[in-house]
């Protein structure tokens, strides 16, 4: 994985609500980049509150933005997350995220909310990270 000093959002994750995620200490498996969880809480204008089931995590050290899905509470009472590295397996280029469908501008490709591919040319399934939680953050594990 590159890190870079750009980050760049084309137009099909322009509608998921991003969030620039605060790099923690270095560990032995990588760096960490955590947000917020209450970033998946929405607040209507009726001052409802509302859940998100994704969002868009950046930095500026980050070549590729990292999309971050809410996959609910597990077995263990634990909340699950799905965390994808949006640089396409193919041919390297950002991957949109529209819902549950991840697809690639370039030439095609489609992954599911999994990062496996569902449509080629990729033949490889997105980058998932580790991903880590206490009461109050979520954590990226850049490896
Ligand atoms: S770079 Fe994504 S399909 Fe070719």
């Amino acid at each position: 994985m590159a890190l870079t000093k750009a980050s760049f959002l084309l137009p099909g994750c322009a509608g998921l609500h991003s969030v620039q995620g605060k790099m923690e200490e270095s560990t032995p498996n990588g760096k960490i980049l955590s947000f917020l969880r209450s970033e998946f809480t929405k607040v209507k204008k009726n001052g409802q509150h509302a859940t998100r089931t994704s969002l868009l995590l950046t930095h500026p050290q980050l070549k590729f933005p990292i999309v971050v899905f809410d996959d609910g509470i597990g077995d263990d009472g634990m909340n699950r997350y799905t965390a994808l590295w949006l640089e396409c397996t193919h041919q390297g280029n950002e991957v949109n995220v529209q819902g549950n469908i991840l697809s690639c501008p370039g030439h095609g490709s489609e992954f599911d909310r999994t990062g496996k591919v569902i449509q080629g040319p990729a033949k490889k399934a997105l980058h998932a990270f580790e991903v880590k939680t206490d009461s109050d953050s979520v954590f990226i594990v850049l490896a």
